[in-house]
């Protein structure tokens, strides 16, 4: 059955889903791996810079995102979606959002107020905005290492319920695909 209602979310959707999708899902194993013992000092170096640099770049996309979503209206699901499946994906996505913002602070004020350099925002002369103090270092380190089990689990689900929907070839897939074009 073919069904003939609003195809796709807007082009800067699209594009920024996939941009910040794969700067996710490469900034979690970079997170993890940058702290391993063993690492030649300028490779640990190197993923530092990545992960600090990449998750603020994050931020910055994921703010855009929710102030362009805001304000565009998204494609209808297919009436074949199930309501309790459509609730369950916008939760998810909602979800999705939050966390990545509750990543990416804690970790910017993980750092900031641990002392430590982000050399974009260095470069740029801004400052940390972000008092100096070891215990809140320590209240966003922890949050920051919580945060990470439900978000790999949210995307985990989504990433499936994505790929039946490709599968499944219902439409839904090509809300979001391709990342370019009309
Ligand atoms: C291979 C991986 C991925 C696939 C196959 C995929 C698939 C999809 C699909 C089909 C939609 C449209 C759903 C709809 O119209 O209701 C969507 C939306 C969305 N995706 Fe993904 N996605 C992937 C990766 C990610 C990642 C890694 C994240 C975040 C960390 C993410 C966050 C979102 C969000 C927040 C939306 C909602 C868009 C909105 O309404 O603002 N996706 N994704
Ligand atoms: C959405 C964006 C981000 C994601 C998904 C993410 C993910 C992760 C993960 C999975 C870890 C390993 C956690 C652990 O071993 O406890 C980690 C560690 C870390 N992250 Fe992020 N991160 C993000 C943004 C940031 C930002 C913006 C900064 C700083 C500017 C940052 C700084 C750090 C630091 C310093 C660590 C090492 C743990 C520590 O010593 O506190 N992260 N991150």
């Amino acid at each position: 059955m073919s069904f003939n209602y609003a195809t796709r979310y807007p082009v800067t959707t699209r594009l920024l889903h996939w941009i910040v999708g794969l700067m996710v899902i490469a900034t979690i194993p970079i997170g993890l791996v940058m702290q391993q013992q063993g690492l030649a000092r300028p490779t640990q170096d190197l993923l530092f810079i990545l992960h600090k640099n990449g998750g603020v770049i994050i931020l910055i996309l994921v703010v855009l995102r929710i102030a362009w979503r805001l304000a565009t209206p998204a494609p209808a699901l297919p009436p074949t979606i199930p309501a309790w499946q459509a609730t369950a994906a916008k939760t998810v996505q909602a979800l999705l959002y939050a966390l990545l913002i509750v990543m990416a602070v804690s970790g910017y004020v993980r750092v900031r107020a641990g002392g430590f350099p982000i050399e974009m925002l260095d470069a740029f002369g801004i400052p940390a905005m972000v008092p100096r103090s070891d215990s809140l270092a320590e209240t966003a380190q922890s949050i920051h290492s919580t945060a990470r089990f439900p978000l790999a689990a949210l995307i985990l689900l989504h990433v499936a319920a994505g790929l039946k929907h490709l599968f499944a070839r219902d439409g839904v897939f090509s809300h979001i695909w391709p990342p370019l074009g009309r």
